[in-house]
């Protein structure tokens, strides 16, 4: 879809996203086109994934209400003391991914630490080790927050993980989903994933360096989208059973972020690690952890040490394990 077919289906996705009947008239009259342009443009939203109805005499209506993520409402949600840690907050309708525009900001300047950027859709969102991250319109979270470290990579042991935590706590504490952590950063609900983290860095690793931090949250996602999915997930209203707010998510999310990224910097992962293990899901488990390359380790998930590395326990000894792919072992 072209920047132009954007530019002309948005003003129409703001006129029914409540969700109601929409006349064909009224629509052309508010647009300023034609009735054959409106019904064109409701034909073209079937590519964001887009169910809507045409009922004959009456109109057109979205299959399920549309909240737009609206950065005035965002800030709004926000407690007033956390929102200056990140003053700039920007959504875009489409972007290839937020992470990788939010880089390129901060590479050239454009951004400054602090920057918020969300999507309403990524066209190639990314995955921890390469993998794609399904982004469909309108559903889920898409998130890079910007910030900078002076101290270069060292500082920076274990802040994946502690974004992690954020997003588990967020999605306990706001939104009564049982959500927990797979080793490194996955969020997961009865073992279906329901978030993930990716952390890029940009800048000499001695410091400073521009870190991007990226959260995917699944809210609502589309049965289509989800053809492109390995492994099993979950969205946030499958577990809640309800549609929730993504402008009030996002909010709790970036407060959640601004508290722990001031803990960090003093503290560092060890003031996270127990409130890490707290969430746990795997802990005492018998898992295999794929490492980077093709090796592979079994043992019993024992939690986490001070540095966010992975404690595996295999016969007597018990490994910390940094890098890798956890599963849980099958023929418990
Ligand atoms: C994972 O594989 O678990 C990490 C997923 C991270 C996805 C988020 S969505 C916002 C940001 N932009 C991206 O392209 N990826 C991250």
């Amino acid at each position: 879809m072209t920047v132009d077919d954007y530019s002309a289906l948005l003003p129409l996705l703001n006129l029914i996203a409540d969700g109601e009947v929409h006349s064909g008239v009224d629509l052309a009259r508010r647009l300023g086109v034609s009735r054959a342009a409106v019904c064109k443009r409701v034909k073209k939203l079937a590519d964001l994934e887009l169910r809507v109805t045409a009922m004959r005499a009456r109109g057109y209506q979205l299959a399920r209400p549309l909240e737009f993520l609206v950065p005035a409402r965002i800030i709004e949600a926000l407690p007033a003391n956390l929102a200056k840690p990140f003053p700039t907050i920007e959504v875009l309708p489409t972007v290839g991914s937020t992470n990788s525009e939010l880089l390129q900001r901060a590479r050239s300047g454009q951004a400054a630490p602090g920057f918020i950027l969300l999507a309403e859709q990524q066209t190639a969102g990314r995955g921890r080790r390469g993998r794609p991250w399904v982004s469909p319109f309108g559903r889920n979270l898409y998130l890079s927050a910007l910030w900078r470290l002076e101290s270069g990579l060292p500082a920076l042991e274990g802040l994946s993980l502690v974004v992690g935590v954020v997003v588990a706590e967020t999605l306990r504490s706001g939104f009564g989903i049982a959500a927990g952590l797979k080793w490194p950063n996955d969020i997961v609900v009865n073992g279906r994933k329901i978030g993930g983290i990716l952390i890029e860095l940009d800048g000499d690793l001695a410091g400073p360096l521009s870190v991007v931090i990226g959260i995917g949250i699944n809210i609502d996602m589309t049965e289509a989208a989800t053809q492109g999915i390995e492994q099993a997930w979950t969205d946030v209203r499958s577990e809640t059973g309800t549609s929730v707010s993504r402008n009030d998510l996002s909010a709790q999310v970036i407060a959640g972020l601004a508290q722990a990224l001031e803990r960090f910097s003093v503290t560092g992962f060890k003031g996270f690690r127990q409130q890490w293990c707290r969430l746990d899901a795997f802990h005492g488990l018998p898992v295999n952890v794929s490492g980077p390359g093709s090796s592979s380790l079994t043992g019993i998930a024992r939690g986490v040490d001070e540095t966010g590395a992975l404690l595996l326990e295999t016969g007597e000894a018990v490994q910390a394990v940094s890098a890798g792919d956890v599963t849980l072992r099958s023929g418990r």
